[in-house]
């Protein structure tokens, strides 16, 4: 831990960065705040910083959602209507294939909303999807349930939507709403734009806190199971493609210099999570909320350096 409190140390010299500004609940975030927690597959696990603070976990949903999908329809659908390859644009271009219409990855937005069509939920209670009086069809709710039972696995305990934030996104998300509407006239989207959108904004607006993103990627690095509570969210071989796609497209257009100088498989978010999975090893999550162009958070990517550097961590 003295060694984790030192990282968070060096990284927080650079205030360097700024927040995303695009809805309230981002915009207002505490830019001061700082964690990072890790998890090991042999459910060792140990946080520093303001490990109990919740946040949005955005972007760092995809991976999972990814997951969950893979699981729910199996690869060859899922490739059907979305891709693997790394888009070099930033996340929110619409990124299609040449030819065929699809997103070319999942970890970018338009990837992520062809995704979420794809979970099932037909298995799954509309009622925790959504609060008593809000705008979600049942549809909706199911695949946002599926999403929250599915994610619960993952981190090895209840997680909830904040709604509120989600409502806020939802109400001014043109780009998104644009992506799927693109989405749909390319014959990639069979459901409904608004309900594609509205299930992925939910997805970003679960709440977590280090601990749980390091669990979470902690199970990803350990073939699907739950180190902690020894359950099977997702199977090998789906945990393993997510980690291929994380590792060639998880930072976005900055996912060659991230494999190449900090050597991790990741995904970041713009609330300013970041996670990282060692497979066989450890999950690795952080959290500060100042960004940088890419949209992933400044002092995340130092603490990452940093680790990577003195433990060893580069899998090449
Ligand atoms: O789609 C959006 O704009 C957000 N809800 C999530 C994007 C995100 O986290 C991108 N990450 N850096």
């Amino acid at each position: 831990n003295s060694y984790l409190r030192e990282i968070l140390k060096e990284s927080s010299q650079d205030v360097s960065g700024t927040l995303a500004g695009y809805i309230p609940r981002l915009r207002d975030a505490d830019e001061n705040l700082q964690a990072l927690a890790l998890a090991t597959t042999d459910a060792q696990a140990c946080s520093v910083g303001d490990d109990e603070h919740l946040f949005t976990i955005q972007s760092i949903s995809k991976p999972f959602v990814y997951a969950l999908a893979l699981d729910d329809v199996g690869l060859e659908r899922v490739r059907e209507m979305v891709g693997m390859e790394p888009s070099g644009e930033a996340f929110n271009e619409l990124s299609l294939e040449g030819g065929t219409g699809r997103p070319l990855n999942p970890m970018i937005n338009a990837g992520a909303i062809a995704t979420h069509q794809l979970l099932d939920h037909t298995r799954h209670d509309s009622h925790s999807g959504g609060r008593a009086s809000d705008s979600r069809t049942s549809q909706v709710r199911s695949r946002t349930a599926r999403i929250l039972e599915g994610m619960a696995g993952f981190a090895g305990r209840t997680l909830e939507v904040d709604w509120d934030a989600a409502e806020e996104e939802f109400a001014t998300t043109y780009r998104n709403m644009a992506i799927a509407h693109m989405l749909k006239s390319h014959g990639s989207l069979d459901i409904e734009p608004d309900e594609a959108v509205r299930g992925y904004i939910d997805s970003c607006s679960v709440l977590v806190t280090v601990r749980d993103l390091a669990l979470m990627a902690a199970t990803l690095a350990n073939s699907g199971v739950n180190p902690e509570t020894g359950q099977q969210v997702v199977s090998a071989e789906s945990a393993r493609t997510t980690l291929g796609v994380m590792a060639t497209c998880g930072m976005y257009d900055a996912s060659g210099r991230w494999l190449t100088q900090i050597g991790i498989p990741a995904k970041s978010g713009i609330s300013g999570g970041i996670i990282g999975v060692l497979p066989g090893q450890v999950g690795i999550a952080s959290f500060a909320p100042r960004l940088d162009e890419e949209g992933s958070s400044v002092q995340g990517v130092s603490m990452f350096q940093h680790l990577s550097n003195e433990l060893s961590l580069h899998v090449l």
